[in-house]
């Protein structure tokens, strides 16, 4: 054994900075860490690994919390989606608009069901489904209109319901990124005949691995998901619909979060907080074309992601912007850098590049910056200056 080891050469000058993450999940499991614990006990020495108390408890607290009467826990986001819309009678053949800046699971979904995908574009200022656009792609096949509530913030629930009125359409919401989030007196979940969620880790309510909810008003779509996550059974093994899957929220995955949903309000409102500290930060590089994406919803807004635009104002893209921060230790992220229009598995959808405007151009400016529970606004202006050093750096041409 060496008695002493030369210590690692640091590549530069500078006194190497701590990481900041894009997302520190230690700081919300660590101080709960040995109640965890005890939901796995629990599980254990009940031995319900499958379906057990903590599913239905859940299930119960998270119906409550979104004001809806019943929640069905599945095994993810995506599948609550799928047997959502499947359970809210969506068919092959059926048309269902979608906004194209989704992640590809709101797209799965409807695929999976076997409608047919209609993309809409999105206002450039927020990323939300641009609701005229949903009206002009409107055709006499329109079910549905899937509406993503996207970063933490709920397209117009208003806005929604009068749509939806006028073209009798169904409305089903992604709120996969929105747990509690609210806007116009409703929240998230509460506006559609049902509405998906995630639990995946990093969500504003997350697992300690998958897990997803379908909640709604309607008993009978309730009962028709609680049949489709358990093979398509009515009672055991007796099957009423080929419909059916294995996608099912684990007990213990039930239990963690049936601990966590307390703390939820708490951490929405101190992620709401550090983004209105990071818009204040933020402020003075409005003029090098730093914009943050706009909050139309005030403290209903739950911040799953704090996105900004590196607009053509700026004097450096948004790739090297990304880069430079990645070396200052600061983890960023793009949500999403293909639009799903655009996605090779959906070539056969007949979209091309020029569809979508907005949602085009924003997946080639947008950059999230850190955003989680727990970050600092030591950390956050450690961000803002970061990126004012970049932008703020002379065009190397007039330093040479
Ligand atoms: C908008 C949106 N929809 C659906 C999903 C799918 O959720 P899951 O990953 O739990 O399947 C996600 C999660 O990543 C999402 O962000």
């Amino acid at each position: 054994m060496h008695s002493s080891s030369p210590l690692p050469e640091s590549s530069s000058d500078q006194p190497s900075q701590p990481q900041i993450p894009f997302v520190d999940l230690s700081l919300q499991h660590r101080p709960i860490q040995a109640d965890i614990l005890a939901v796995v006990e629990k599980t254990l020495s009940r031995g319900d690994y499958v379906l057990g108390q903590a599913v239905a408890e859940f299930e119960s607290a998270f119906a409550e919390a979104c004001g809806r009467e019943h929640a069905v826990g599945v095994g993810c986001g995506t599948d609550a989606i799928t047997l959502g819309l499947r359970a809210c009678g969506i068919c092959p053949g059926d048309e269902v608009i979608l906004p194209a800046n989704t992640f590809i699971a709101t797209l799965i979904g409807i695929a999976q069901v076997g409608a047919t995908p209609i993309f809409v574009d999105c206002e450039r200022a927020t990323g939300l489904l641009d609701l005229a656009a949903v009206e002009s792609a409107i055709t006499p096949k329109t079910r549905a209109i899937v509406a993503v509530h996207l970063y933490g913030q709920m397209v117009s629930p208003l806005g929604l319901l009068q749509l939806a009125e006028r073209h009798d359409l169904m409305i089903f919401e992604d709120a996969a990124q929105a747990h509690l989030a609210e806007r116009e007196g409703y929240t998230a979940g509460s506006v559609g005949l049902g509405a998906a969620f995630s639990f995946y880790p990093s969500k504003n309510l997350g697992a300690l691995g998958d897990g997803g909810m379908l909640v709604t008003s309607e008993a009978v779509v309730a009962q028709t998901v609680r049949s489709l996550r358990n093979y398509g059974a009515t009672r055991k093994y007796f099957h009423t619909d080929p419909g059916g899957t294995n996608s099912r929220l684990d007990t213990i995955q039930a239990g963690v979060l049936q601990l966590k949903l307390p703390y939820l309000k708490r951490w929405n409102s101190d992620r709401n907080r550090l983004a209105a500290y990071y818009d204040r930060a933020l402020q003075p590089l409005t003029a090098k074309g730093i914009i943050p994406m706009q909050n139309v919803s005030k403290a209903g807004h739950v911040y799953h992601l704090y996105v900004v635009r590196v607009t053509a104002n700026c004097p450096v893209d948004r790739t090297v912007l990304q880069l430079e921060l990645n070396a200052n230790a600061i983890q960023t992220g793009i949500h999403y850098p293909t639009p799903c229009h655009l996605q090779p598995a959906f070539q056969s959808l007949g979209y091309s590049a020029g569809d979508f405007p907005c949602a085009e151009a924003l997946s080639q400016e947008i950059l999230s910056l850190p955003m989680y529970p727990g970050l600092t606004t030591a950390q956050i202006d450690r961000v803002v200056d970061a990126i004012a050093s970049v932008v703020s750096r002379e065009p190397v041409s007039t330093l040479i």
